[in-house]
């Protein structure tokens, strides 16, 4: 039955970005991106509900699956994935659900907590007093998608690798400049802004900082598993401060 419920509605899903692509035309690959990130965020989910033991299962995989339903309006009507630029994507999401019956399947409750999943998974801080479901759905939702930036980032950032300004949010490409109150910021265990973020090298400090604020353990060992540390440092200039940063990090991240 669930395994039904979910599959119905990840074809639905993936068929609403193919509209929405089809649309776009030269920019579609803009679309395919966030559609393809959103089913591996769902993959990741369903690890992390399973190392968990999170219930309902659906209700956090749908969490999962639609998080970033609002990309497409937002992409489609602005042209960027800034928030600061455009709309806050994760309230167009909630809105588009709230208005459709995406969620028919679920009952009243469920929906209620997946819809302001998808409104909160954006936002800096959770807001305190959180319904018990709508917060587990946030956290695991909230850790998935931090997991799977991390390589689409990852891979636009390579040497020599395909550059794009709207992945990399428009930052300064200077190979050897970082912003020194964003590293100061996650050496003091924080994580820095987006607003705070000048050169590409900031945003890789941010994404390091990530991992140790993972909610759960399992997506914690995700993080570590896959080498993330490593691959942004590899990719950041060698001086001591920042070595001994990722060392921090890698400490953090195991604790
Ligand atoms: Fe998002």
């Amino acid at each position: 039955m669930d395994v039904a419920v979910m599959r119905r509605l990840r074809t639905r899903f993936v068929s609403l970005a193919g509209e929405y692509a089809d649309r776009m035309g030269e920019r579609r690959e803009h679309i395919v991106l966030k559609r393809d990130h959103s089913l591996r965020v769902h993959a990741l989910t369903v690890r992390i509900v399973a190392g968990e033991g999170l219930k309902p299962p659906l209700a956090h995989l749908a969490a999962a699956l639609l998080h970033d339903i609002g990309r497409f309006p937002q992409f489609e009507r602005f042209g960027t994935y800034r928030d600061d630029e455009s709309v806050d994507h994760g309230e167009a999401g909630a809105a588009f659900l709230a208005d459709g019956d995406f969620l028919e399947a679920f009952g009243a409750r469920e929906r209620v907590c997946i819809i302001e999943a998808v409104r909160l998974h954006n936002k800096r801080e959770l807001p305190d007093g959180l319904d018990p479901l709508t917060g587990s759905l946030c956290n695991v939702v909230r850790d998935a998608d931090k997991l799977d930036i991390v390589p689409v980032v990852l891979a636009r950032m390579q040497a020599g690798g395909p550059r794009d300004s709207v992945v990399t949010l428009g930052l300064e490409d200077d190979p050897g400049a970082w912003t020194g109150d964003v590293l100061e910021t996650v050496a003091g265990g924080g994580n820095p802004a987006y607003r705070d973020l000048r050169y590409i090298n900031d945003f890789k400090l941010l994404l390091a900082s990530w991992g140790p604020v993972l909610v759960h353990g399992t997506s914690r060992r995700l993080f570590a598993a896959r080498g993330y540390l490593d691959r942004l440092f590899a990719l950041l200039p060698e001086t001591s401060r920042l070595s001994a940063l990722k060392s921090d990090l890698a400490e953090r991240l195991r604790a």
